[in-house]
């Protein structure tokens, strides 16, 4: 049984800990957070102990691992005193908004990087993974695009806004590793154009609520990705891959697959699965699944704090290429 904590009982902080409270092979031994109620409504809920600090849970001797979803200015500093009490990380995108500190916290992590799992839980989506691998297995042939739709059902609150670090941090931060995962390969050139097209006050922060980049590889691959702050029928989560041989669809999500069809409209359907706690649910189970093996059998996590810093380096690239209207290289 391993013991985690959760270190963070904010909106992903309460998927984590009631995927790791329901698991079969760990227990949920701690919850910190500094407002301590967000804690102990947790711990209400699945039992451990709640703590205001979240060093007393990484370095109390019990705990195994701890998951971080707290405040992405939070993530190396708490990952680095996990690595030092030789704890294993679960750790929430993005690493950091600056990519210094992100090659930094890398490069310190050393030999422990193998036991710090970053949360690009799009991985784990059912169609998105099967998709991967029958890529490998060339159900398409060769890859030649990768078209990704993601789209959120509304603009968070200004507030969130300002300390986001932007769209291509925040939000496509995901579809860049994504975008990385499905291609097999590294993106080398960049070229993204953003728009403010129903937000004007996202000026001021230099922020887009509109955004489309194209990324290509060094042996000519594509990628689009298309990413919109509000999307009035829900959370709009496409990826679409081309091949000589074909091509496939990892579609939307919805309650039920029922469509109904009428004297004026055929086709009709229930609407999306609405945000991300819902359409990437089983996502988020099957991360925690996978994060609790890697560590009870002592093997290397699947997404490393490498990604996490490939993904940031396509996030700073696309956003100097909106903002300067130029392609950028990305090593
Ligand atoms: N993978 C995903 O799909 C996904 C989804 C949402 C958020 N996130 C990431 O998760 C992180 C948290 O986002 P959120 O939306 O849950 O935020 P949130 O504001 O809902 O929750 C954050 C919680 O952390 C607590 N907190 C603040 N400082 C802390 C500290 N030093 N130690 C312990 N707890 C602390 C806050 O009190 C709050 O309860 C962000 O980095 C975000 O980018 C990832």
């Amino acid at each position: 049984m391993l013991k985690i904590a959760v270190l963070g009982a904010g909106r992903i902080g309460q998927v984590h800990a009631a995927n790791v409270a329901h698991h079969n092979d760990a227990q949920l031994a701690m919850v910190a957070d500094p407002f301590i109620d967000n804690a102990r409504a947790l711990t209400a809920l699945y039992g451990g102990t709640a703590v205001k600090d979240p060093l007393d849970a990484i370095n109390h001797p019990e705990i195994d691992a701890v998951v971080i979803g707290t405040p992405t200015d939070t993530h190396v500093e708490l990952m680095l005193a996990a690595a030092r009490a030789g704890k294993a990380v679960l750790c929430e995108k993005p690493v950091d908004l600056d990519i210094r500190k992100a090659l930094e916290a890398k490069q310190a992590l050393g030999e422990h990087t193998t036991r710090v799992m970053l949360g690009f839980n799009r991985r784990f989506d059912a169609g998105h993974s099967e998709m991967h691998q029958r890529i490998r297995n060339g159900d398409i042939g060769d890859l030649h695009q990768v078209i990704i739709t993601s789209r959120d059902p509304g603009l968070a609150p200004m507030n969130y806004l300002k300390h986001s670090g932007g769209i291509f941090r925040d939000m496509v931060i995901h579809d860049f590793d994504l975008a990385r995962w499905i291609l097999g390969e590294e993106p080398v050139e960049v070229f993204a154009t953003g728009s403010r097209l129903f937000e004007p006050a996202l000026e001021a922060l230099g922020d887009y609520d509109t955004v489309m980049v194209q990324l290509r590889t060094a042996s000519g691959k594509q990628c689009q990705i298309n990413c919109s702050r509000q999307a009035v029928y829900g959370y709009d989560q496409r990826l679409e891959v081309f091949g000589s041989n074909g091509m496939m669809l990892s579609d939307n999500q919805r309650d039920t697959g029922v469509r109904r069809y009428g004297a004026q409209e055929t086709e009709v359907r229930g609407p999306l699965l609405n945000f991300f706690m819902q359409r990437y649910a089983e996502a988020y189970r099957r991360e925690m699944d996978v994060f609790i093996s890697a560590v009870s059998n002592d093997d290397t996590v699947p997404v490393t704090i490498h990604d996490g810093c490939q993904a940031l380096k396509l996030a700073d690239a696309a956003q100097l290429s909106a903002d300067t209207h130029t392609v950028v290289n990305v090593d």
